[in-house]
């Protein structure tokens, strides 16, 4: 590579990096974005149900605000949340303008209704590939614009430090299979989340905690590591991909029903199949329990079958594949690993306790979530908090750092042979799905943490390969995930645990992970204070 200092370095491509790079750029900033395979392999560009914003008279951003609150469970930093309601509006039209199109009715933007929203406020996009349309739309504006250049195929593997600050990272070229050391006086790490730690997942093959687990190590702060959302609605065939069915799907008049037929969730709450996430999944496991059957069902039948066809042609292809057409037959479907609510701790601007490292999107925890996010928030979190991650990097104006970051750091990395790496892999997800899932107790989360120890001694010392660090970059995240688990002895939002089945009382609080100092080994939490 011939370039390697930059303004600014963005490590991901999916909502988040792409709205940071353009916001810099427009300030005069050179700079890279970093994305392990091709600029459109992210869990934004497989986002289905949508954006949620308030744009229709019929609708407020308090009541938004409400909204995104009762989700939260009461962990939701309230400001945060105000600035997501208050500032995606203006940031969503400004895609618009950009060239992303979003579906209408006539003249008007076509609003869809998803779980615990109280009015309908999702934009979306050929239906139910609304991701996909907008980071097309991110990706053209990158390319129009001056001073970034994508860097696919370039595979982070830790940050270097120096003097207190981040100065760059450690990357494996792919294409060329060589180490690079690349500086910046800024790095912002828009890496989304960590769903390949469960055995059955939403998430791309990409999603492996990198920018989490590369900041923890570098000594960054950590928040909220435990909560984790849990699709309710995922495509349940033996031997198939668990795909998404869009939430969607029940805000037009989809309901969930048992082997028997029987609508099940109305026993279980007030709002049926579109109470919020946590209450539909647990509801859909109790009742998977009941009856010994795998799954429940998805049934669109109330709706016009070509309306649902039109509505969701992404779900409708897939699903045909399978022998299924979704507005006339029972879906099979099952509750999976979607999204983590905790990540990387960041200020309102997407600053770490590092300087010079910000981080954006599902790889940072704002705390705008909560306990539990709100259906269709996490695009808009990509593109709120990813454009001020962006202007804080203006503003910051961090200076570079002379730093030693030749190639040859790459001796601080455990390497990891390939093959032993796809074992432990494995056995992790079962692990994690065994004992850290949806219902959680405190034997349970205790085997998961010492499981993740155990299998941490299958990890050999051999070359650095994108295997290995991602193998070592799942037990981490197992690991925070485990044990911030079994310190919170609560239920709340999408952590349940059946031997604390309520919520503390009072206000919730923040699990915050300190790690003492950059650590080359899997982690003990020591530090575990809530605030
Ligand atoms: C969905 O379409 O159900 C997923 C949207 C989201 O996770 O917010």
């Amino acid at each position: 590579m011939s370039d390697t200092r930059f303004d600014a370095i963005v490590i991901g491509s999916g909502i988040a990096g792409l709205r940071a790079s353009i916001e810099m750029a427009r300030g005069g900033a050179r700079l890279a974005i970093l994305t392990k395979d091709g600029p459109t392999d992210s869990s934004s560009d497989k986002a289905q149900g949508g954006l949620a914003a308030v744009l229709s008279d019929d609708d407020e951003v308090s009541l938004h605000y409400e909204d995104t609150l009762r989700a939260g469970d009461g962990l939701c930093h309230e400001a945060a949340v105000r600035v997501l309601v208050e500032e995606g509006p203006a940031l969503a039209l400004e895609l618009i303008e950009w060239g992303a199109r979003f579906d209408h009715e006539g003249a008007r933007l076509a609003l869809g209704r998803e779980g615990a929203h109280s009015k309908r406020r999702i934009l979306h996009a050929h239906g139910d590939s609304t991701g996909r349309e907008i980071v097309r739309a991110l990706v053209e504006k990158v390319r129009q614009t001056p001073g970034i250049v994508l860097l696919p195929r370039m595979f982070s593997i830790d940050l270097i430090l120096a003097g207190g600050r981040c100065a760059g990272l450690l990357a494996l070229d792919e294409r060329t299979d060589t180490p690079v050391a690349l500086s910046a006086p800024a790095l912002v790490l828009a890496t989304g989340g960590v769903g390949q730690v469960y055995a059955e997942t939403t998430n791309p093959p990409q999603a492996t905690g990198d920018g989490m687990v590369m900041a923890y190590r570098a000594g960054a702060e950590m928040m909220d590591m435990e909560f984790v959302q849990f699709h309710p609605t995922a495509l349940c065939l033996p031997g198939v991909p668990r795909f998404l069915l869009s939430e969607a799907m029940r805000g037009e008049g989809g309901r969930l029903l048992n082997a028997s037929g029987e609508r099940f969730m109305v026993r279980v709450d007030e709002r049926a199949e579109l109470a919020p996430r946590d209450v539909v999944a647990r509801g859909i496991v109790a009742e998977m329990r009941r009856s010994g059957h795998a799954c429940v069902y998805l049934d669109m039948t109330a709706r016009d079958a070509a309306f649902v066809r039109e509505r969701f042609p992404n779900i409708a292809a897939t699903c045909a594949r399978y022998g299924l057409d979704i507005a006339r037959d029972r879906v099979p479907v099952a509750p999976c690993a979607h999204y983590i609510m905790g990540g990387v701790k960041t200020d309102l601007w997407g600053r770490t306790s590092i300087p010079g490292l910000y981080a954006a999107g599902e790889a940072a925890c704002t705390g705008v979530h909560g306990a539990n996010r709100l259906a269709s928030n996490s695009l808009l979190e990509g593109l709120v908090f990813g454009a001020r991650a962006g202007r804080a990097v203006l503003g910051d104006r961090p200076v570079a750092i002379a730093a030693d970051v030749a190639a040859g750091g790459a001796e601080s990395v455990r390497s990891i042979d390939r093959a032993s790496s796809a074992a432990v892999v494995a056995g992790l997800r079962r692990l994690m799905s065994a004992e850290a899932g949806i219902l959680r107790n405190a034997a349970g989360l205790a085997r998961a943490v010492r499981g993740i120890l155990d299998l941490e001694g299958g990890l050999g010392e051999r070359p650095v390969s994108r295997e290995g660090v991602e193998a070592r970059n799942l037990l981490f995240a197992g690991r925070l995930i485990a044990e911030s688990a079994l310190r919170r002895e609560e239920s709340r939002g999408s952590h349940y645990r059946e031997d604390f089945p309520g919520p503390e009382p009072g206000r919730g609080r923040h699990s915050i992970i300190a790690p003492g100092a950059p650590a080359p080994d899997l982690p003990r939490v020591e530090v575990h204070d809530f605030i």
